[in-house]
């Protein structure tokens, strides 16, 4: 029996009109692509003919090409928006604090958690008051109004130096006085009684803005006329 193999565009024409499941789509048709795929051999006319197909568009284009980029358009777009909303905070959790003040420094928070405007702490702190307030880092730290009725430039951070007690400041004693070992400091944080071995670390307090804005001290301890130990 000859055996041979027909040209593709009559092998298609056989395969498709003797079963039709070989035959492209109109869909196929419609978009240039000749022929179906291998499927079966047949005798026809005692000839063996091997119906086979290319996916291979007859002018070498890619069918529905401007679809094609406008939907990878559409996912690039609907898949960059929330990685973008994922990776903001991802990446600003190992950015350092924020200044908070135009000065690189920290706006001080009053207890309510708002930014202390220093006129209006002022009309109600009185000389000599020392009320605390957040600080660097979230420390809490005492805003000191001088007798003047002015803002001193320097807070006091209120961390103990022995275990980290938060100091209270005793107005009547004119001291900071540690409830937990005793520990004293006198109305600029300096120790002056133990277990404590250190005076209370300082921050400057400046004012932008309005705002009562704290910045880390790295200069001499005015008390002790010693290098800061906190820096
Ligand atoms: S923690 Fe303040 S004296 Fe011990």
């Amino acid at each position: 029996m000859a055996s041979s193999t027909l040209s593709s565009a009559t092998a298609s024409q056989l395969c498709s009109r003797k079963s039709g499941m070989f035959a492209p789509s109109n869909g196929l048709a419609k978009a240039g692509i000749e022929n179906v795929f291998v499927r079966k051999e047949r005798v026809v006319g005692g000839m063996k003919i091997r119906c086979q197909a290319s996916s291979i568009p007859a002018d070498d284009s890619v069918p529905d090409m401007e679809k094609r980029k406008l939907m990878n358009l559409l996912l690039v777009g609907a898949l960059s928006l929330p990685t973008g909303f994922m990776l903001v905070p991802y990446a600003t959790f190992f950015a350092p604090p924020g200044a908070g003040g135009g000065s690189g420094g920290t706006v001080a928070k009053d207890a309510l958690g708002n930014d202390v405007i220093a006129v209006e702490w002022l009309k109600n702190h009185g000389p000599g008051d020392r009320t605390l307030t957040q600080g660097l880092k979230g420390d809490p730290t005492y805003l000191v109004v001088e007798s003047d009725r002015t803002l001193a430039t320097y807070g006091i951070n209120a961390v103990c130096t022995h275990l980290g007690c938060v100091v209270p400041w005793n107005a009547a004693e004119n001291k900071f006085l540690c409830p937990c070992h005793g520990s004293q400091y006198n109305n600029q944080g300096r120790v002056v009684r133990g277990p404590a071995p250190l005076s209370l670390a300082l921050a400057h307090c400046d004012i932008d803005d309005g705002k009562v804005v704290f910045v880390p001290w790295t200069e001499t301890d005015f008390r002790t006329g010693e290098e800061p130990w906190w820096t």
